[in-house]
This record gives C-alpha cells, structure tokens and sequence, in this order.
C-alpha cells in the first residue's frame, strides 16, 4: 500500500516527506525532482521568499545506486531561511523575547482557528504548519509517484485557466500543456499568450492596490488505462480520491472533474460522452467524441484523459489587511502581515499534479500489485492484454 506524509514548518530548519510503498527498482531521477520543486516555486505573484529558496529533494533513505529498494523513502528539503529564524523558533527553550507573534489572525487564512484549537495565545505556530510552504514536501514525493507513473506510459500535467477576472475559454489539448511544460521560464501557466499577458495584468493590479487574487487551474493525466479506482464501495472511486487529495491543498477551496460544473447546468443530451468503436492509439478501440466526464465514470478511469480542476481562494495575506481584533488586547486592529505571495495559481497546479499522482499511483499499485517494478510492469502488460482481447 502506498503511503505518505509531510511534516516541518514553514520557517523551521527543513520540511521531510515520507513515502513507503514504491515498488523496488524504479530509477530516481534527481533532477527531475528538483525541476518539479522549482516549478512549484514559479508563477508571477509569488513572494520574495521564492528568490531566497531554491529547493533541492535530498533523499536520505529508501534509494540506492540510483533506484528504489522498496524501503520507505524520506527526503529532506533545507529551509534556505532557517539561519534568520533559529532564535525565534528554536527547538529547545530558547529566548521568548525572540519570539516573533502573529498578534491579530488574518481573515481566510488559519491562525485563528487554529489558535482556539491548540490553544496558542497567538498564531505563530499555526501559519508555520498551515502554510503552502508544506506542498513542496508534497511535491518532492508527487515527483517520485510521476516517475513511477512514467514506467506505465501515464503523465501527469497542469496548466492555468483562470486568473482573477481572466479565464481561458478553449479546452487545451495535451500537446500544448506538454509544450508549456518543457518552457524554461513560468509567467502564468496559460497555454494561450495573449490570455496569459491580461491574466498578468490582473496580478499588476493587486500588486498596486495591495490586494491578492485566486484562479483555476487543470490537471491532466494523459494515458491512464481504464480500470483505476472503483463504484463499488464510496470511499474506492477515483473521483472521490482525486477530490480530496486536491482539495487537501491550501487554499483549494472547489474541486471539479471534466465539465462538472456547467454540466449540472446542461441536459444530458449536451453533457455525456457519446460511444463509438474506432480508437487506434487508446488501450481499447471504444473512443469518445468528447470528454465532458474528465476521463472518469462511476469512479473508475474511462481510457480518456482524467481532467481534474482546482478552484483556489484569493491569497489571506494583504498588504492592505482587513479588519481583526488583536489576540492580546481584543481591541480592533488591523490583520498581520508578514511577506506573502499574491497570486500562486500556476503553482497550486504543480502541487496538486503531484497529489494526482500520488493518487493514481496508489489506485494503479492497488490493481497491479508488485514488489519490484519487473512485477508490476508485467501486472499492467497483462492488463493491457487482457483490454487489447476485451
Ligand atoms: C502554492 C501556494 C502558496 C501559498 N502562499 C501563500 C502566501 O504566501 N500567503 C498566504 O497568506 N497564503 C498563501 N497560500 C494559501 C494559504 O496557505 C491558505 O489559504 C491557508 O493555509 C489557509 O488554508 P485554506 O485556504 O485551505 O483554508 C498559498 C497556497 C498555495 C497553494
């Protein structure tokens, strides 16, 4: 069974991710780890922390001579800003007179129920956790889940459709996401350029007013066989799964699958995936005139493309903060303000590709089994096989 989990905080010495159940023998790709870190850390908006980061993915555990062993993996990613942080957040007692508080919770973000809940008389411990800063843990694992993905021919990609006012109408073929993919410099993650310059442009304006913005972006799994997840009990689909390790990331506040949303606006007639018999390059010769249902029916993957589309709030942290009342002197006061990105779409995408992946990578280790990547690999042959004779 595949698992995995994260913990550090935003400015503590380093994040750690742990994932155990990899079959042994995939080949680790270090520098495609570290090129998926940076692009989480990519995208016009973000903060100044992003130039005084520049992840890398040290794995300490669980590969050698290049490849899994089939041990649980850890990974550490150095907190580059540790060294300006280590007398305000020490391990041990330390100086309180150095501690820095969050005195008044900022509106959307967690620091107040999250300080009711653990009971701190202010919110610095909860934004260290609460923070974005933990998907890049997520995104150190997600880029193993992809490269064992890559050994069964499927991909995972994201690409941004909406940016404050500015939306992207046209459906977007795998082709152009893989192009965006391999550009070596991220503005906005918009496949059209002109779409991209007016998306920039609603990011200028808060940057001007001291505001944040939110957006939509899409995930796109490419070649992903039929057959993963499953209707038969409700916590086994594949659209539940998908939508809550989604959803699971900051900030994600609606989830949709393939045209969901104007679907329930639609008649069925407009909305559903007309059959035919003719597909030449898919797992099976049943093809689809259209994908409205994002690669997913009854929870089980279709054969299409799983299309999977994250709703994200504006960013909590403003410039120009909203009202809040101090946590000392409950007197109204202004909201904190410590550096903060304005606009992570396009990385919000990153982290929630590796969440897709990690996900189809349970469900496919579910259904193909295996101990060594051999294994596995001759699991999925046979299934195509068995879909190729169907
Ligand atoms: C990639 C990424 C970066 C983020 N950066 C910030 C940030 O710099 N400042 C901020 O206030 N919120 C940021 N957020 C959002 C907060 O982490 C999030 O709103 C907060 O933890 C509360 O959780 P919730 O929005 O899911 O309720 C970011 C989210 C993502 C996905």
């Amino acid at each position: 069974m595949l698992r995995y989990f994260t913990a550090g905080e935003s400015h503590g010495e380093a994040l750690t991710a742990f994932i155990s159940g990899l079959p042994a023998g995939l080949k680790v790709d270090q520098a495609f780890l570290d090129r998926e870190l940076w692009r989480r850390q990519q995208g016009y908006g973000r903060g100044g922390r992003m130039k005084i980061e520049r992840d890398t993915a040290h794995i300490l555990s669980g590969v050698r001579h290049g490849q899994t062993i089939g041990s649980p993996i850890s990974i550490l990613l150095e907190n580059r800003d540790w060294k300006n942080w280590q007398e305000s957040l020490p391990v041990g007692e330390g100086d309180r007179a150095k501690h820095k508080r969050v005195a008044s919770p900022r509106p959307g973000h967690a620091d107040l129920a999250g300080a009711l809940k653990y009971n701190f008389s202010e919110a610095r411990y909860v934004l260290e956790r609460a923070s974005a800063r933990e998907s890049a843990a997520r995104v150190a694992i997600g880029a193993l889940a992809k490269l064992f993905l890559q050994e069964l021919g499927i991909e995972v990609l994201s690409h941004v459709i909406t940016t404050g006012a500015v939306t992207l109408q046209e459906e977007v073929p795998w082709e152009e996401i893989r192009a965006l993919h391999a550009k070596e410099e991220v503005l906005l993650n918009c496949a059209d350029p002109e779409v991209e310059q007016r998306m920039k442009e609603e990011v200028d304006k808060v940057l001007r007013t001291g505001d944040s913005l939110g957006g939509v972006f899409e995930v796109v799994a490419h070649k992903v066989p039929p057959g993963l997840g499953t209707y038969v009990q409700w916590d086994e689909r594949l659209d539940a799964l998908l939508a809550a390790a989604v959803m699971s990331l900051q900030a994600v506040k609606a989830v949709e699958i393939g045209s969901g949303v104007a679907a329930a606006y639609a008649a069925g007639s407009a909305v559903h995936d007309e059959i035919g018999y003719e597909a030449k390059d898919n797992f099976t010769a049943f093809s689809r005139t259209r994908n409205n249902a994002g690669g997913i029916e009854g929870g089980v993957s279709n054969g299409q493309e799983i299309r999977v589309r994250g709703y994200l709030k504006p960013i909590s942290t403003l410039r120009r903060p909203l009202q809040s009342v101090d946590f000392t002197t409950r007197e109204p006061v202004k909201a904190a303000y410590e550096r903060s990105d304005v606009c992570v779409v396009p990385a919000a995408g990153v982290a929630a590709e590796a969440m897709v992946a990690l996900t189809l990578a349970r469900l496919a280790l579910e259904k193909f089994g295996g101990d060594s990547m051999l294994e596995t690999k001759r699991n999925f042959e046979g299934y195509r096989q068995q879909l190729k004779d169907f």
